[in-house]
């Protein structure tokens, strides 16, 4: 089912009943940009990280070469000193043109507002979050309420960027949330990084950061990696973790937060290699995505054009997005990671800030030479590969009892199976307990006894449980069980004995 047909707010509602993903300290109204997962949530994330983990650290791939690829982990701490963010561009550079309503106290992206009205002398202009579609039709019926029209006319109504707006026009325009022209202030550069004080003095001296990216402690980490392990270029560190980013706009469920984890991998190779094993990265990471369950049309790679490159990546190898159509972008698509040729801009940055230049460069005994190895940044978020997790899943389908089951790869399921005795009656219970205990030493599975069977695959349907046991009358005599798969809800019998062996061969097919 493609995704555009799904309405997000039926999935944050199915989110919410079943503890896939809460508001944060909902009890006390929320907090914008913050979320935490509930039971079932926390185990999909989990399944999520502890895959990219074991193929990306601990697996056995093989690089474009066909020798192995080597990863290896860190687990870095979230306020570092403050001049790595100096280093990295984050304190000079990591800004959002941001825009305030000085009559609703909002906070808007300016890249992100649209106007809508006509380019004449006078005219009102009406501002609205781009891809909000309930705003851009209330935009839209301010506008023709105000100029009593019945409907938009082409010829003369038009949508433009709310940058591209002179300060005359700026002056005309009502913002998403206010009642009044011109109080929309014009765009100022605001850093994402949330600060705090280190230790009992709040002054200057003791500011520090929480991290925007993870991929910062890889880098500091860079040269304490090289001298302890045996790794040697081309490898890589890895490193999933929080990061927190002061967005203007936190929006569209967790896609965009402002507390979310990152999964970043930082390559290094030798300059003279960059293009192939870039292309690698790529495809690989394309690949993975695609073989946790997000395999059809809403996954796209995107290559980005040389004029949206980031500075220390113009001349390199290139940068792509891995892109999902999340019910809220489509048609278009949101992004899921980015795998970016970094050059050896973050490791100059941090020998020059740290003043040991020179000496952390990298020496290659096999080329015999020294050299800044230039970096392949494979960086994704948890948090959106969670969600494009759940979008993808949610799939209705009246003829259920449920309406609707979320299609997981038996990978990323919550529950791996749910255990059922037909009746609590004749000793089936106790064969299924025994199951149950079985099975749970080795995955999550849920025992569940209560209501019609109906009922209860109905509960496993909605948090996407692909395997459903149920031990019956003639399990006592042929020791066999139903199992009956979610998606084609089609029911077989299995020895009880295999059961354990067969679900772990469906789970890592
Ligand atoms: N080290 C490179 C880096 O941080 P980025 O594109 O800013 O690059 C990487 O972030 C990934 O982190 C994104 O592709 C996205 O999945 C995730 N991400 C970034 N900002 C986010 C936010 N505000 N909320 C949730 N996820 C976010």
């Amino acid at each position: 089912m493609a995704s555009e047909t799904k309405s997000m707010d039926e999935i944050v509602a199915l989110c919410r009943r079943r503890g896939f993903i809460f508001q944060s300290s909902e009890i006390y109204g929320g907090i914008n940009g913050f979320w935490d997962y509930g039971p079932l949530g926390t185990e999909l994330k989990r399944n999520l990280k502890d895959a990219w983990w074991q193929d990306i650290v601990r697996g056995s791939a093989a690089g474009p070469t066909g020798d192995p690829l080597h990863v290896v982990g860190v687990d870095c701490t979230i306020i570092m000193n403050p001049r790595v963010w100096e280093a990295s561009g984050h304190v000079g550079g990591f800004n959002d043109p941001m825009v305030d309503c000085r009559e609703s106290k909002a906070r808007y992206r300016a890249d992100h507002l649209q106007v809508l009205g006509a380019v004449e002398p006078a005219a009102r202009l009406y501002a609205y979050i781009a891809n909000d579609d309930d705003q851009r039709e209330r935009a839209q019926k301010a506008l023709l309420k105000y100029e009593r029209r019945d409907s938009l006319d082409a010829a003369r109504h038009q949508m433009r960027a709310f940058t591209a707006l002179s300060a005359d026009e700026r002056a005309r325009c009502i913002g998403p949330d206010a009642k009044e022209p011109g109080t929309l202030t014009e765009p100022r550069q605001f850093n994402l990084m949330f600060k705090t004080n280190v230790g009992a003095l709040e002054d200057p001296s003791s500011i520090a950061y929480l991290r925007p990216e993870t991929a910062q402690g890889i880098f500091a980490n860079f040269e304490n990696v090289v001298n302890s392990t045996r790794v040697r270029v081309p490898f890589g560190i890895a490193q999933i973790g929080k990061a927190f980013r002061n967005e203007v706009t936190p929006r569209n469920f967790t896609f965009r937060s402002r507390e979310f984890e990152q999964m970043e991998i930082e390559f290094f190779i030798h300059p003279s290699q960059a293009k192939e094993w870039y292309a690698w990265w790529r495809d690989q990471r394309f690949a993975w995505w695609q073989s946790i369950g997000l395999a059809g049309d809403n996954l796209q790679l995107r290559e980005h054009d040389k004029d949206e490159l980031a500075h220390y990546a113009k001349d390199g190898a290139g940068t792509s997005d891995i892109e999902y159509r999340f019910p809220f972008t489509a048609p278009g698509f949101g992004e899921l990671e980015g795998v970016a040729h970094r050059s050896d801009f973050d490791l100059r940055q941090h020998a020059e800030h740290s003043g040991r230049r020179d000496k952390a460069k990298y020496f290659d005994a096999e080329r015999n030479e020294r050299y800044f190895p230039h970096v392949i940044e494979p960086s994704a978020g948890a948090d959106r590969g969670t969600l494009a997790l759940l979008c993808e899943a949610y799939t209705k389908d009246p003829s259920r009892a449920s309406g609707v089951f979320m299609r997981f790869h038996p990978r990323m399921a919550p529950v791996k199976a749910g255990v059922f005795p037909l009746v609590n009656k004749d000793g089936l219970p106790e064969v299924a307990e025994r199951l149950f205990a079985d099975l749970r030493k080795r995955h999550v599975v849920e025992y569940d006894p209560k209501q019609t069977i109906g009922k209860r695959y109905a509960r496993m349907d909605e948090a996407g449980t692909p395997f459903c046991f149920t031990v019956d009358a003639d399990t006592l005599t042929n020791h066999s069980v139903t199992v009956r798969h979610r998606d084609s809800q089609a029911q077989e019998r299995i020895a009880i004995s295999a059961v354990a062996g067969w679900l772990d061969e469906q789970i890592r097919a």
